[in-house]
C-alpha cells in the first residue's frame, strides 16, 4: 500500500510515523509526497511499523525479492549487474541466481558481444526482469534510463569484464548502455575480469588495469586455471559466483555508511543573474563547484538533497534533485518550496542586487548621454529569511566570501543573518579561490573557529556533510 494511504487510513500522522521509525517528520512527508525514495534500511523500519502494509517495494521498482528475508549481508542490496561479451558470460547466468538467492535486487546490463553468448530470454528469466540492452532503447531511456540505471544501485558489478570493455572504461568511453553507465555513477565498481592470458599479460591491459585501480575500481580476479577455450591455460579465469558474492558482501557492508540517511538537505549552489533588459544582466564570477560538491557529498551520505542551483557550466550531481533558477528571486522561491528540510546550506553568490524595474526593451546609448545609472534595488536574503522563517532546519549553514578580515566579519555575519554555521573563505584576488578547484575555509560556529587547511572543494564538502551529521546526530541525542 502507498504510504500515503496507509497514513489516512491509519490515522497516524506523519510526525508519530517518523518517530516510530526514527526518522523525521521532513522525511516521511517527501516520501509520502513520492518526492524521495528510503534506504532498504528505513523502508523495512517502515514496514515493520506499518505492519507490512507498507514494504520496500512500494517504493522500489526493483520487484519482491528486494523485500524478501534471507540473513545475510547482501539481502535487500541492489545491484546492477554489468555481462560483458567473452565466454565467461554463462557462469554470470550462476551469478544472477545466487545474487537473487542472497536476497538482491538485481538488474542486468547485457551488451551487444554478451548476447552472442548468452540470451536476453535466459537472464531475464534468472533475474526476474527483461535485461537492458541498448543505449537508445525509447522505453528505458524515456525514464532517463542510463542515468538512472547508474543511480539505484549499491554497486555495480561488471562480470566478466572483458579487455576491451576495462580499455574503454579507463579512457572514460561512453558508445554504449554498459559504458555509459559505468560513467555516469558514482556508486562502486566491482570487475571480475575474464579474458585469455596473453591478453591479460598484455602492457595495455595492465596500463588499464593499473589507472582503473587508480580510479577507485575494485576487482577480484582473474584466477589461474583452465580457461574456458580448450587447450589455454593461465591467468585470466573469472572468479566463481561465491567467491565474488563474498567480495561484493564486504563492499555492500561498507558502502552501508549514510549518517545522514532519511535526512533531507537544500543546498544553494552558483551565481544568480538578475536582468538588466532583455539581453544584459548582473551577475558574478561564482562557479558553481563548492555548492555542487556539498550537494553530491550529502547525497553520498544518504540524505536526500535537493539542489537550487544559478546558472553554472558544471553538471547535476548524481543522485540529487536539481532545480534550476536564475534570479535571486526564483531561487527564495525553489528553497521555500523544498522546504522543510534537516539542513540547509548556503553556498551560492546571490546577487544582493536587482533592476528597480527591468527594461523591456534593449536600453540603448543615446548620442548625448555620457553617464549612465541603473535603479537597483535589494534582493531578498535566502539565507535570512529561511533562518529566521517559521519552517527553519535544524542545522543552517551560509557562507561568506571575504576579501579582509574573514573570519571577524564571518563572526557578524551569522549573528546578523541567523544561521547556526558560517563557512569563511579568503576570494581576494590570487587565492584563485573563486572557480577554483581547491578552497580554504574556516568553520565559524557559535562557540567556535576552526582554521580548516587549504584542500579540494570535494574534500571541503565532505567534511563539513561530515560534521553537518554528527551535529544533528549530537543535537537529537541531547534532546532524548
Ligand atoms: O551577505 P552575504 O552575501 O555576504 O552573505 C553570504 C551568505 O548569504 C551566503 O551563504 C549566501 O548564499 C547567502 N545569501 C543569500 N541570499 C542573499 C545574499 C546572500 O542566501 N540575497
Amino acid at each position: 500500500m502507498k504510504l500515503v494511504s496507509w497514513l489516512k487510513n491509519s490515522g497516524i500522522s506523519a510526525r508519530e510515523l517518523a518517530s516510530r521509525v526514527e526518522t523525521t517528520e521532513a522525511t516521511i512527508s517527501r516520501l509520502k509526497n513520492g518526492h524521495a525514495r528510503p534506504s532498504l534500511e528505513l523502508a523495512q523500519r517502515i514496514a515493520d511499523a506499518t505492519g507490512g502494509a507498507v514494504t520496500a517495494n512500494d517504493f522500489l521498482d526493483l520487484g519482491p525479492q528486494a523485500a524478501s528475508h534471507p540473513s545475510n549481508g547482501l539481502n535487500g542490496a541492489r545491484i546492477l549487474l554489468i555481462i560483458s561479451g567473452g565466454i565467461a558470460a554463462y557462469k554470470s547466468l550462476d551469478l544472477i541466481r545466487r545474487l537473487r538467492e542472497a536476497g538482491c535486487g538485481v538488474r542486468v546490463i547485457l551488451t551487444r558481444a554478451a548476447q552472442e553468448f548468452v540470451t536476453p530470454l535466459s537472464v531475464g528469466a534468472l533475474a526476474g526482469a527483461a535485461p537492458y540492452t541498448d543505449l537508445f532503447d525509447a522505453k528505458t531511456e524515456f525514464d532517463v534510463g542510463h542515468i538512472r540505471l547508474a543511480r539505484d544501485s549499491d554497486l555495480i558489478i561488471v562480470a566478466p569484464a572483458t579487455a576491451s570493455l576495462m580499455a574503454k572504461m579507463a579512457s572514460g568511453l561512453a558508445d554504449d548502455l554498459a559504458t555509459a553507465v559505468l560513467l555516469a555513477t558514482d556508486t562502486r565498481i566491482l570487475l571480475a575480469p575474464a579474458m585469455n592470458p596473453r591478453m591479460w599479460a598484455n602492457p595495455a591491459t595492465r596500463r588499464n588495469v593499473a589507472r582503473l585501480e587508480g580510479d577507485g575500481v575494485f576487482f577480484i580476479g582473474p584466477g589461474e586455471g583452465e580457461m574456458a577455450e580448450a587447450g589455454e591455460a593461465g591467468i585470466g579465469r573469472m572468479a566463481e559466483a561465491p567467491e565474488i558474492l563474498g567480495v561484493l558482501e564486504n563492499l555492500v557492508g561498507q558502502a552501508g555508511a549514510k549518517p545522514l540517511e532519511g535526512r533531507h538537505v537544500i543546498v544553494t549552489s552558483g551565481p544568480t543573474r538578475e536582468p538588466i533588459d532583455p539581453v544584459r544582466y548582473i551577475a558574478n564570477r561564482s562557479s558553481g563547484k563548492q555548492g555542487h560538491a556539498i550537494a553530491a557529498a550529502a547525497a553520498r551520505a544518504g540524505a536526500d538533497v535537493t539542489l537550487v542551483s544559478g546558472p553554472v557550466r558544471i553538471a547535476d550531481p548524481l543522485g540529487v534533485k536539481t532545480v534550476h533558477v536564475e534570479t535571486a528571486a526564483d531561487m527564495l522561491a525553489a528553497v521555500e518550496g523544498a522546504l522543510p528540510a534537516d539542513i540547509a546550506i548556503f553556498a551560492a553568490a546571490v546577487a544582493d542586487w536587482r533592476m528597480r524595474e527591468q527594461s523591456r526593451e534593449k536600453m540603448k546609448k543615446t548620442a548625448t548621454d555620457n553617464e549612465m545609472s541603473l535603479d537597483l534595488v535589494q534582493n531578498p536574503d535566502i539565507l535570512k529569511l529561511v533562518s529566521r522563517g517559521h519552517l527553519r532546519p535544524p542545522l543552517v549553514i551560509g557562507f561568506a566570501a571575504e576579501t579582509r578580515q574573514v573570519v571577524a566579519n564571518a563572526a557578524k555575519k551569522r549573528q546578523a543573518k541567523g544561521c547556526d554555521w558560517i563557512v569563511a573563505n579568503d576570494v581576494s584576488e590570487g587565492t584563485g579561490i573563486m572557480g577554483g578547484d581547491n578552497n580554504r575555509v574556516s568553520l565559524v560556529t557559535k562557540s567556535r573557529t576552526e582554521d580548516w587547511p587549504e584542500m579540494t572543494k570535494d574534500k571541503v564538502a565532505e567534511k563539513l556533510i561530515a560534521r553537518a551529521a554528527e551535529h544533528l546526530t549530537a543535537r537529537e541525542a541531547a534532546a532524548e
